[in-house]
């Protein structure tokens, strides 16, 4: 795997791998060194988590870092994203993260450069690292997707959360439904969505998903969002003993959750972000080996 695009560019093999990359690097059983690499870390949209997740795992691999944002850089003069990321490219980086607001447009940039591209999330497309930590912090906690039921519950239409974790968990035989509110669905699903008193009661993992103002045509504002849509205290009590929480964050408390339960014991969502550092680590520590470490040996054989 050169880029990460896309969940689909992972096979559940090499995921089942990178979360015992993930473990290793966390216990410290492994400690890779990549002093003399350099990151480029672009962000066009905000970010909290995933930004400075991605700078923490690459400073712990002892990767430097360089950052970007629309701010910053030299896009808001014109230039192109394949430009910036050629740039970059020529100034030495090793790899580049981006996340921006184009569905799609990581693919074809990826298709005409040849540095390691990461993709932390581009429009309603895809979000392939917070993919990556919600599903490993569900193996953490259940060691298996097989036959769980898992609930996405939320603005499913907008959600590239919901889009990446969608394909993966069915991939990997866990069970998927969906709750939402009838604007928030997307109509080619219709029949997996159920209720969320419904949900509550049935699911092992139930996932909220924000609602994604910054991507709706129209205003949606419902006063009674939390109690029609979201998880109230009352539905939390309905729920397994077992069953955890997961969001992937920035959370809306009171809107689609009850603010206190965001620090519930069922609650993964402060553990989901630890998850992330390490899940990110174990990526970029697998794209770096690929395709530097056999690049380098490769050459030095034909040096020889
Ligand atoms: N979960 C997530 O992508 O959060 P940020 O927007 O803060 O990066």
């Amino acid at each position: 795997m050169k880029h990460f695009i896309s969940v689909e560019d992972l096979s559940p093999e090499s995921m089942y791998q990178l979360f015992s990359l993930a473990e290793s690097l966390e216990t410290k059983k492994i400690r890779p060194k990549w002093e003399d690499y350099f990151a480029v870390n672009v962000f066009l949209e905000p970010s909290t988590r995933t930004r400075h997740s991605f700078q923490m795992a690459e400073q712990k691999l002892g990767i430097n870092v360089l950052n970007a944002t629309n701010e910053d850089c030299s896009m808001t003069k014109g230039e192109s994203l394949l430009d910036t990321i050629k740039t970059f490219e020529a100034l030495g980086a090793h790899f580049a993260v981006i996340r921006q607001s184009e569905t799609g447009a990581l693919q074809s940039l990826a298709d005409h450069i040849s540095l390691p591209i990461i993709n932390a999330g581009d429009g309603t497309g895809e979000h392939p690292t917070q993919s990556l930590l919600d599903l490993y912090t569900i193996y953490k906690e259940f060691g298996t997707f097989h036959q769980l039921k898992v609930t996405i519950a939320g603005d499913i239409k907008h959600s590239r959360v919901a889009r990446s974790n969608a394909y993966m968990l069915k991939k990997l035989g866990a069970h998927i439904q969906f709750a939402a509110k009838p604007a928030f669905r997307e109509p080619e699903r219709e029949s997996d969505y159920l209720s969320m008193d419904e949900a509550v009661k049935d699911s092992d993992v139930l996932m909220l998903l924000r609602i994604q103002h910054e991507r709706h045509d129209c205003a949606h504002h419902d006063a009674d969002y939390l109690t029609q849509y979201g998880l109230t205290l009352d539905r939390e009590k309905q729920m397994k003993d077992h069953a955890i929480i997961l969001h992937p964050a920035p959370v809306n408390r009171g809107v689609e959750i009850e603010g206190s339960l965001v620090e519930s014991q069922r609650s993964r969502i402060f553990k989901q972000m630890t998850n992330g550092v390490h899940i990110r680590m174990a990526l970029i520590h697998h794209i770096l080996k690929e395709e530097y470490t056999y690049e380098n040996s490769f050459q030095e054989r034909q040096a020889t």
